[in-house]
């Protein structure tokens, strides 16, 4: 756990709190506070009532068969994403209702109806079948924050295609990793797309991958457009090669929507785990709809008025929960941006949000501490007044960025919520109700209604802190991991029995408010972005002058934690300056920028245990200048000292 106990003790403490505004209540979604009790005593009466509110072509016979840790949700039930996000709109009249209202990152706009958003689904939806693409084959989705982005994913889920999206950000190693180990058939790509003002050239990055993806049969290249595309040549390769907007305009406009199975696949989404594999989160129909459906409307009040912001990008799951999926089957506004926050100036979101009245805005803690360093006169030269309700994910918020958050932003009168959820959760599953929950600056408070979650020990005895489990299966939880159901039984149903272990720390407070402590196992929370320390080592031991990594996190004042690596180098290989910079890069490389190591230290030993295990909580303590807890079980102590020193130097 990151926080030490003092901290934490600290953040028991926080007395400020503050109620739903009374005018806010009224109108919201949810205000009645009896709906926790209602869903306790009928979880499955209380989730079918949100799958009625979507289009089902066919009824389902059974709400859950739970065989654990098997659980599948509507039975029998037929449905279609695409249709419920799209069809079901139009067909009740509000097709010319904006759907999405995208801008990148040179200013250029771009605004699609649902009536706009349908017809370019289906065309493309047809392109893809144009391509051998059906029912159950997997696609690829590499693609910057374009509106292509979305349609790609709808028009996937349009003809049962199963989507993996892989962000734009990661390397062409990894690309062809997820392409390989999804067998994917087809891999969806674009020229370039903007960020900071660079090109981020994901057809060349895209090639490199080919070269290691013998299943892809064919790539879909989407022209990002203006200047970008002029400057970005692409090489296309006959036969394999399509550009999207010649598939498009040859294809035929209607597709009807497939008749889904409510547990057939919807979409695969790789995230890192505590090995150096990714692993392949698999989500399925029905049930991923309904609760990504529920939150969006009860945890961000959508009524009709609201225009909605989720800064994520696609790649992400919250990309894919709460700008697609869940926005689009409430027939939200929803604002999607392709660029940096910082960019051409630091209040570039600020604009965005007078520009387009956004109404309801959700980004990252590590963001929030961000706009705080660059100070309140950005935000102070928009008008944001138009904001009613905040949202965060993606990692404990501090509360003094939640007062900042509060204060700046939300003029003192926007509710926050602060949600709590995981690739594998699909959805939301704790966090405030703005209308009925009384927050707390750093509290996720509460499970969402029909959640149940407990804090358990080791043992599997509740207690008041240790780690967060879920004790009973939700509709948008993870099906398995794809091709290794073991993983899937092991990583999250091992610990306890029939209980999903979340590998978060939890703690509960007098009000039985739930703190989230961070991640207990080897994954870091880098800028809300989630990296496995096995996966860095890995990239760091196929360096050849490295015969040994061991990397830890380390926190960091924006970042919540940044990467900290220890080295041994071959016999024989001096260290330098120019050789740590090769490294850093060489992950990067391999991963993706988010990847690389903040600092680089280099060690002739590592501390082990007597049993040969890396000591990372010794490495922490000493990548974050503690002094050294107990080293009682180290192979040789002499380790740690050498290793504190030379950290100190780096960092001297
Ligand atoms: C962390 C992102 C504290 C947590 C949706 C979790 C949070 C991991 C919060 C999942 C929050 C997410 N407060 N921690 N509100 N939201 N986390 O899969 O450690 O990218 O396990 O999903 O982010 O990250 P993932």
């Amino acid at each position: 756990m990151s926080s030490d106990s003092g901290a934490l003790d600290d953040l028991l403490r926080e007395d400020r709190r503050f109620p739903p505004p009374r005018d806010f209540a009224d109108r919201a979604v949810m205000n009645d506070p009896s709906v926790y009790e209602r869903a306790a005593s009928d979880p499955e009466g209380y989730w079918s009532t949100w799958a009625s509110e979507l289009d089902w072509f066919e009824p389902w016979h059974t709400v859950l068969e739970w065989t654990p840790p098997h659980a599948k949700w509507f039975l029998g039930g037929k449905l279609n994403v695409s249709h419920n996000c799209l069809d079901r709109h139009v067909q009740a009249g509000r097709g010319d209702r904006p759907a999405l209202l995208w801008e990148g990152e040179p200013g250029d706009t771009r605004t699609f109806t649902y009536a706009e958003l349908l017809a370019e689904v289906c065309a493309f939806a047809n392109g893809l079948k144009s391509l051998g693409v059906g029912k159950g084959d997997r696609v690829t989705i590499y693609l910057p924050m374009v509106p292509e982005a979305a349609v790609a994913m709808l028009a996937c889920t349009r003809i049962g295609a199963v989507h993996s999206v892989v962000f734009g950000g990661f390397s062409p190693d990894s690309l062809a990793d997820r392409n390989n180990d999804a067998r994917a058939k087809v891999l969806i790509t674009a020229d370039g797309g903007w960020r900071r003002g660079s090109v981020v050239a994901l057809k060349e990055n895209a090639d490199a991958a080919l070269e290691q993806s013998p299943t892809i049969e064919h790539v879909v290249v989407v022209e990002r457009g203006g200047a970008l595309s002029a400057q970005t040549p692409v090489t296309m390769v006959p036969g394999r090669d399509h550009w999207y907007h010649e598939l498009v305009s040859a294809a035929a406009p209607d597709c009807p929507a497939e008749s889904m199975d409510a547990e057939d696949l919807l979409f695969i989404l790789y995230t890192s785990g505590t090995t150096g594999k990714p692993k392949g989160v698999v989500h399925t129909t029905g049930g991923y709809l309904t609760q990504v459906y529920a939150t969006t409307k009860a945890v961000f009040d959508l009524h009709d008025d609201d225009v909605y912001w989720c800064t994520a990008d696609v790649g992400w799951v919250t990309g894919h929960s709460y700008i697609v999926y869940g926005p689009l089957a409430n027939c939200a506004q929803v604002v999607m941006y392709e660029g940096a926050p910082d960019f051409p100036d630091r209040g570039r979101f600020w604009q965005l949000c007078e520009k387009y009245g956004v109404t309801i805005f959700y980004t990252a803690p590590t963001a929030i501490r961000a706009f705080m360093r660059w100070g309140d006169s950005w935000p102070g030269q928009s008008d944001l007044s138009k904001l009613r309700l905040l949202g965060t994910v993606g990692e404990p918020i501090n509360p003094e960025a939640w007062m900042w958050y509060h204060r700046v932003i939300g003029g003192e009168r926007c509710p926050i919520v602060d949600t709590w959820w995981q690739t594998e959760t699909g959805a939301i599953m704790i966090t405030p109700l703005p209308g009925l929950t009384e927050t707390k600056p750093g509290t996720a408070t509460r499970p969402f209604p029909g959640i149940q979650v407990a804090i358990k020990e080791e043992s599997g005895q509740e207690t008041s802190a240790g780690y967060l489990a879920i004790t009973t299966p939700w509709p948008s939880m993870l099906r398995t991991v794809w091709g290794d159901d073991e993983r899937f039984r092991s990583t999250y149903w091992s610990k306890w029995e029939n209980v999903y272990f979340a590998g978060d720390g939890a703690k509960r407070d007098e009000d039985g408010y739930l703190w989230i402590l961070g991640r207990v196992d080897d994954v870091l929370n880098v800028a809300g972005h989630r990296i496995g320390t096995m996966e860095v080592e890995s990239a760091l031991v196929d360096h050849p002058s490295v015969v040994e990594a061991a990397v830890v996190g380390k926190a960091h004042e924006i970042k919540g934690e940044s990467i900290a690596a220890f080295v041994t180098l071959k016999e024989g290989i001096a260290t330098s300056d120019a050789l740590m910079a090769e490294l850093r890069d060489h992950v990067g490389k391999k991963i993706g920028p988010i990847a690389k190591p903040e600092i680089v230290v280099f060690t002739a030993d590592l501390p082990k245990t007597r049993s040969g295990k890396i000591m990372r909580r010794l490495l922490r303590d000493i990548a974050e200048g503690r002094t050294v807890g107990d080293t009682t079980t180290l192979a040789d102590p002499a380790v740690v000292r050498r290793l504190q020193q030379m950290h100190e130097e780096k960092e001297g």
